[in-house]
């Protein structure tokens, strides 16, 4: 079985993805997923947001390791995407939760969540995706993704697809959303 994240990635990268794009990482977290952003786009730009400076200074270090340079890290919720970023973007990747190995208690809100992923989709190029990595494990883990699916449940259908993609023996286990805004 592939792991979630490989599935994410695949999901991501099945519409080829301009090597000049644009694209947004919605959690920068320690900085995997700029960094593997970052290489898609070797001519372009990845935007990653996070609210904690933690996150900024892990991240910075990792993309320092690798001499990669096309990332502007926000210190900012990925609510505010739309103050940040004006052109149109080739996907996104979300994995809600908290850093890892830091206060549980900074977490993605559902909220800002919402407004992110609404923020996000007004701002995709169609035939492009935005990815969303849920984590059921724990109460508020539980309670976003279902907020997510109330969300995404009202998009129109001529303009989106909403996916799903999870276990169905492992209620615990993380679980995908895939967004796609249809070409016109
Ligand atoms: C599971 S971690 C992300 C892991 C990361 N993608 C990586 O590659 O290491 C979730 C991150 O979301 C951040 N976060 C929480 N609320 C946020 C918000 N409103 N806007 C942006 N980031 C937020 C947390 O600070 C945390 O670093």
């Amino acid at each position: 079985m592939l792991s979630l994240l490989d599935t994410a990635k695949q999901f991501l990268t099945a519409p080829p993805i301009p090597q000049g794009g644009v694209l947004i990482d919605f959690t920068m977290g320690n900085g995997y997923d700029t960094l593997y952003l970052c290489s898609l786009v070797p001519e372009g730009k990845v935007y990653a947001f996070d609210v904690q400076e933690a996150a900024l200074a892990s991240t910075r270090a990792r993309l320092l390791a690798h001499g990669i340079t096309n990332a502007e890290l926000i210190l900012d919720s990925h609510a505010a995407l739309l103050q940040y970023v004006k052109e149109p973007i080739y996907g996104g990747l979300f994995n809600l939760g908290w850093l890892p190995g830091s206060d549980r208690t900074v977490r993605t809100q559902t909220e800002s969540t919402l407004k992110a992923v609404s923020a996000g989709l007004s701002l995709l190029a169609p035939g492009y995706r935005i990815i969303i990595n849920v984590y059921p494990g724990h109460l508020e883990g539980t309670d976003e993704g279902n907020a997510l699916a109330d969300f995404l449940a009202t998009l129109p259908k001529k303009q989106f697809a909403a996916l799903k993609i999870r276990l169905l023996n492992d209620e615990k286990a993380p679980y995908l959303y895939v967004l796609e805004k249809y070409k016109k």
